[in-house]
């Protein structure tokens, strides 16, 4: 293990994203430090942590003073808070100040650049609180990082190809031929530790692209078949069909049918040219030997790592009964981040393949009423072209 002085605080360490730079930080010999709640239901995650080394700090973010003693004894801090608590790093922004001793801050990015993309209304909505907070970082001359991790590659895999399904089918957003970058969550993490303490990326925007990484969803489909040694049908979802769900389903659902088009349709992690104030992670780092895609396709055929949503304790109910109780209760913030995310996307991917459960679910956003549990795909009649290519 490597020995660096540098402490490094993480909130949201816990998480499915955060829980990689801890381990990296640990991994590069950083005395590292997890922001929890008091109440935080990551009992295995915290004890995991705890045993690798790290040390866990348990506090609420709204607890100043306490807050700001616990950043004087650090030097940075990454915030990989989920998205509904994006706001909550102005709390931690404020602090810094007080501080007035962190070297380098990493607020909660970690997704598309999202000061250079153009993407469909509800996600543009969502990068605009993002965006907010990079600007008060800006305003408050705080030593930065902006961190475009693009996509986390074990995420995006699970939800395109759902290996744990053993489905004979697979979702092509559009042509499939745009291209996206797919980064295994272990070199994100070990980017993001290494940026985070590297003075050449002091108030720059990083953004992981290697070029080994780009691939078409076509080409990821084509390399599993491959290694599946079998064909899938695959069922496209036409990018005119993306934009009227984006316009017509109701606020959050929305937001992921965006994301999907944004970056599988529109190809936003990959189609514009870097510029003076971005830098390209792995040709800073030209020694790390990341995972290529190639080589993230075997970890799945041999262990694969599990869908985000069994990261979360709550997420083990379908998304039509998660539904049901939303409707009826609200979402009283027991559901957070991830686990949000994730049911937003099962619920997508139900919306897309089965018109039978989109018209429950809209009848139950719209009067309350329960829903039914799963049906089959019913391919036509919402504008799917199911073309088997076996
Ligand atoms: N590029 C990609 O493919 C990709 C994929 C996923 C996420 N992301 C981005 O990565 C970032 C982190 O997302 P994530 O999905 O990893 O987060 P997450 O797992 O949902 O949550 C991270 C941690 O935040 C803490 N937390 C949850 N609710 C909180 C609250 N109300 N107040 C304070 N802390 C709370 C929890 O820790 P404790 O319980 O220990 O307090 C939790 O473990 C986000 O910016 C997201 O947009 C990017």
């Amino acid at each position: 293990m490597e020995k660096n002085e540098g402490k490094i605080l993480i909130f949201g360490g816990t998480g499915y994203i955060g829980r990689y730079m801890v381990k990296a930080s640990i991994k590069l010999g950083h005395p590292t430090y997890v922001f929890s709640r008091p109440n935080s239901n990551k009992i295995e995650k915290i004890n995991e942590l705890q045993s690798m080394g790290a040390i866990i700090v348990k506090g609420k973010i709204d607890e100043h003073d306490k807050l700001v003693s616990l950043l004087r004894e650090v030097d940075v801090v990454i915030s990989a808070l989920p998205y509904p608590q994006v706001f909550d790093q102005l709390k931690i922004l404020e602090a810094i100040k007080i501080a007035g001793n962190i070297k380098r801050f990493l607020p909660s990015d970690f997704g598309v650049e999202e000061d250079r993309v153009s993407v469909l209304p509800p996600f543009e909505a969502f990068l605009e609180k993002k965006k907010k907070v990079r600007r008060a970082i800006e305003a408050a001359n705080i030593p930065y990082t902006f961190v475009s991790a693009n996509c986390c590659g074990a995420y995006f895999v699970n939800y395109l190809l759902q290996p744990s399904e053993q489905k004979e089918e697979i979702t092509v957003y559009g042509t499939g031929e745009a291209k996206a970058v797919l980064n295994y969550e272990d070199d994100v993490g070990i980017f993001t530790i290494k940026v985070a303490t590297d003075p050449r990326t002091c108030n720059r925007v990083v953004i992981y692209r290697p070029a080994a990484n780009i691939i078409s969803q076509n080409e990821l489909i084509s390399m599993w078949e491959k290694k599946k040694g079998k064909t899938f049908n695959k069922v496209h979802v036409s990018e005119e069909e993306m934009v009227t769900l984006s316009e017509t389903l109701p606020y959050p659902q929305n937001i992921p049918i965006s994301i999907m088009h944004s970056i599988f349709i529109k190809g936003v992690t990959t189609n514009f040219d870097l510029g003076e104030n971005e830098i390209e992670a792995s040709a800073l780092y030209p020694d790390l030997n990341l995972t290529t895609i190639d080589e993230l396709l075997d970890i799945f055929l041999h262990d694969p790592p599990k869908p985000a949503s069994q990261h979360s304790n709550k997420f083990s109910r379908k998304p039509s009964v998660i539904a049901h109780d939303l409707i009826r209760n609200g979402n009283d913030g027991a559901m957070i981040g991830q686990e949000f995310m994730c049911f937003m996307l099962s619920l997508c991917n139900d919306y897309i393949h089965n018109v039978n459960i989109k018209n429950q679910y809209h009848q139950a956003l719209v009067t309350g009423r329960t829903c039914a549990s799963h049906g089959r795909k019913q391919d036509s009649k919402n504008g799917s072209r199911a073309e088997n290519q076996m």
